[in-house]
């Protein structure tokens, strides 16, 4: 038995998220889905969370899970829309927890604590395997980009969020909160290790040398050809992947993205006139 795997581009955040098929039960999986949010306007848009939920539809699909691959710091996601929509489940890797604890101050505004797992109902560890129809899903943790960065593994394919990247676009920054240059280095190995015809599907394409959009490699291709981690030592890897990361900006939507979805996509409580925020908390240049 085996999967389709559905993509979906959403081309103002360069993201893909992912609608897995098993066709014999007709079971489906979210991955990475996006709520679209203009920070100019501070304007949400459900259009592209309405299309998955059309696709389930119009295919006469059974969605059981809702994933999420790591909070996302360059969008927003769509998981607490989705589960308003349709009552399935939501997950994330259990490394979520440090990450909200990191920024529960920051972020005293949302409100949200005290559920379950404030925001989430289930938090996935390394190991677990989630049910779907004839097929599994199995959780990977793949630490490293961010604390709670899983990789879902589904039948052939493996959905590794930014844990890497096409070969000619390399790796993902690891200068968040909690992100390790040298714990991403041993979860790219575990990816690697995986068998060689494996599909690996990743979370956003850069496309370097304005090339076409690509969202998928194989195990064997990455192993060969990843421009940050092929021939390369762990040392030179984490010196290249720490030098790079000093000299990047903040991602644009940094801020309303750790905000919202840290707690499993649900938006900030309402304040006392009524109206919900996005913050972002100020800070002075330092001057070393
Ligand atoms: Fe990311």
């Amino acid at each position: 038995m085996n999967v389709t795997v559905k993509s979906f581009y959403h081309a103002p955040s360069g993201t893909a998220s992912y609608l897995v098929v098993e066709p014999a039960t007709k079971s489906a999986v979210i991955i990475d889905s996006v709520l679209g949010f203009d920070v100019a306007s501070g304007e949400l848009s459900y259009t592209f969370a309405d299309e998955l939920l059309a696709y389930l539809q119009a295919q006469d699909l059974n969605l059981v899970w809702i994933l999420d691959t790591h909070a996302h710091a360059d969008h927003l996601t769509a998981a607490h829309y989705l589960h308003q929509k349709t009552g399935v489940p939501t997950a994330i890797g259990s490394g979520i927890a440090k990450s909200q604890a990191h920024f529960e101050t920051t972020f005293y505004h949302h409100g949200v604590g005290g559920g379950k797992h404030a925001g989430f109902d289930i938090l996935l560890d390394d190991g677990a395997v989630l049910p779907f129809g004839e097929e599994s899903v199995q959780v990977l943790a793949t630490p490293g980009h961010t604390p709670d960065s899983v990789s879902y593994l589904i039948g052939a394919n493996v959905f590794v969020g930014d844990t890497l990247f096409m070969p000619d676009a390399g790796t993902a920054r690891c200068d968040f909160p909690g992100g390790d240059a040298a714990v991403l280095w041993h979860s790219i190995e575990k990816i690697h290790r995986l068998p060689a015809a494996t599909t690996i599907w990743v979370c956003h394409d850069y496309q370097p040398n304005g090339r076409e959009l690509k969202l998928n490699t194989t195990v064997a291709e990455s192993k060969r050809s990843n421009i940050h981690v092929a021939h390369v030592s762990k040392q030179d890897y984490v010196n290249l992947r720490n030098s790079r990361d000093s000299t990047l900006n903040a991602p644009a939507l940094l801020y309303p993205s750790l905000q919202v979805n840290l707690w499993g996509g649900a938006l900030p409580q309402k304040e006392q006139n009524g109206q919900r925020y996005i913050k972002i908390p100020l800070s002075q240049q330092r001057k070393d």
